[in-house]
């Protein structure tokens, strides 16, 4: 097993988190320090839990997925990043009440060590939120040049070989894809010349791919999703992924609706309502922000159902999704689906599916293996758009010539499918299963494929 081409992952990982006294990045800091110590596991994990089969199922060749492709250990992730509040990361993770005190004491010191750096923040793309601990410049491209000097600056104090930066701000304000993002060239321009269309987002984004390394979006702004920013991860050679992380109620409905789809059940209305507490929902009930997120959230349903083509199942379904921020909650947020479908002979029949979800405890676990996946698409010369990541996002980016894929299992055969590839082994297709009744083998099912 293994590909010499690969570079192995010699040395520390650097991960830089924009957002990072948010409740996902310390959730996400809190759990990591925890599983080094011993004092947690990394449930919802798939690089730490998961397994990969490799052959005939027969031949039960299960290894787990960190010991068959070559990722960054945990005690090898050392952490900065940026913030507009000044506080260290302790601090922050009791404010954001997602874990208890008595989880959080135990990692005190280590969360302490991180402080935020100040970050580029613009009140108009986030009205909600007050910036107390922002960058000054003289205009975008200088705020942009000093987080390119705040990457350098980080990769020396702490003698990393190779970074990630990944954002878990908040929510920008629904921005479309116009003139300063259509080419790399405007896109300079405008930081030069202060461009309203060019968000602080976008700055980090273009900081981190100039200085060759990975960018994930957690959120769902366009931020690296532009023609302009594409242009520069593909001049850059540096593997980029987003949107917005696929944790809670989209979660439900890429899986749902794919069965839906499967057994040929018509849909007539699908109603999704969520009440949060956390600061993303304050955020969020700002109309601007709640845009971004529904724009995301919308669109899985039309992807997977393909209306085009089933128009007298899935032709005129009414699609509702509500977002209220709700304090008591927390980050403990409800989302509710009602779903209204028809069967055989147009009978009405519904469903109704109430997730008690935790925000932050889906997202983190998300968060660890993007940074994982990235480091290791960079190490494997792997660049632009890594679309066999959609498995952990509500909006997956992809290629012009490419469509998004919204289905959860498809999404997650495709993700072990690339790490069949990159490692050369024989990609599943679950047709080696008949294997056994001699209709089908290996060899014929390779010259099959060729
Ligand atoms: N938790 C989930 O399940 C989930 C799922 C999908 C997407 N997201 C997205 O992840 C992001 C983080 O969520 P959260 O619950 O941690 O929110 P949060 O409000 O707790 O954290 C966001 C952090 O970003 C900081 N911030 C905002 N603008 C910044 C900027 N320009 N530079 C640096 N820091 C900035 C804020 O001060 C805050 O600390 C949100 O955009 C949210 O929509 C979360």
């Amino acid at each position: 097993m293994g590909n010499a081409t690969i570079e192995r992952p010699q040395g520390k990982l650097g991960v830089m988190i924009v957002g990072i006294n948010g409740a996902v990045a310390t959730t996400f800091l809190a759990g990591v320090m925890s599983i080094r110590k011993g004092f947690a596991k990394p449930f919802g994990s798939l690089t730490q839990m998961g397994t990969i089969r490799l052959g005939h199922r027969k031949e039960e060749k299960f290894p787990m997925i960190k010991d068959f492709v070559p990722l960054a250990g945990l005690d090898d992730l050392v952490f900065g990043g940026w913030d507009i509040r000044d506080e260290n990361c302790y601090e922050s993770a009791l404010n954001a009440k997602v874990l208890e005190e008595r989880d959080l004491i135990k990692i005190r010191g280590d969360l302490e060590a991180i402080r935020s750096m100040p970050g580029v923040f613009e009140r108009k793309f986030v009205k909600r939120l007050n910036g107390t601990w922002i960058k000054k410049g003289t205009s975008k491209f200088d705020l942009m040049e000093q987080l390119r000097d705040d990457i350098r600056t980080f990769k020396e104090a702490h003698g990393v070989e190779r970074m990630v930066v990944i954002w878990c701000g908040s929510t920008e304000i629904f921005l479309p894809a116009n003139g300063v993002h259509k080419k790399l060239e405007l896109f300079e321009e405008g930081m030069k010349n202060n461009s309203p269309n060019i968000p602080p987002s976008m700055l980090y984004a273009y900081a981190a791919i100039s200085e060759g390394v990975p960018f994930i979006n957690g959120a769902p702004n366009l931020t690296v999703d532009t023609p302009a920013i594409m242009e520069l991860a593909e001049k850059k050679h540096v593997p980029v992924a987003g949107k917005d992380f696929k944790t809670g109620q989209t979660l439900i409905k890429t899986v749902i609706a794919p069965m839906l789809k499967a057994r040929m059940l018509g849909l007539n209305g699908w109603f999704s309502s969520n009440i949060l507490g956390n600061r993303d929902g304050e955020v969020l009930d700002d109309p601007g922000s709640f845009k971004t997120k529904e724009e995301s959230k919308l669109s899985v349903l039309e992807g997977i159902l393909q209306p085009e083509l089933y128009p007298e199942l899935y032709g005129n379904f009414y699609h509702k999704v509500r977002i209220n921020y709700y304090p008591p909650r927390g980050d403990n947020k409800e989302g509710w689906d009602n779903i209204d479908i028809f069967g055989w002979m147009g009978y009405q029949m519904q469903l109704k599916i109430d997730f008690l979800c935790r925000d932050s405890i889906l997202a983190a676990p998300i968060v660890l293996d993007l940074i994982l996946f990235a480091d290791l698409a960079q190490r494997s010369r792997m660049y632009g758009v890594q679309d066999w990541l959609s498995f952990y996002f509500k909006s997956p980016m992809h290629t012009p010539e490419t469509v998004a894929e919204h289905d959860l299992f498809i999404q997650m055969m495709r993700l072990k499918n690339k790490l069949r590839q990159i490692m050369g082994e024989e990609l599943i297709t679950h047709l080696e299963d008949e294997m056994p009744s001699g209709r089908i083998t290996h060899r014929k099912l390779r010259k099959a494929v060729k």
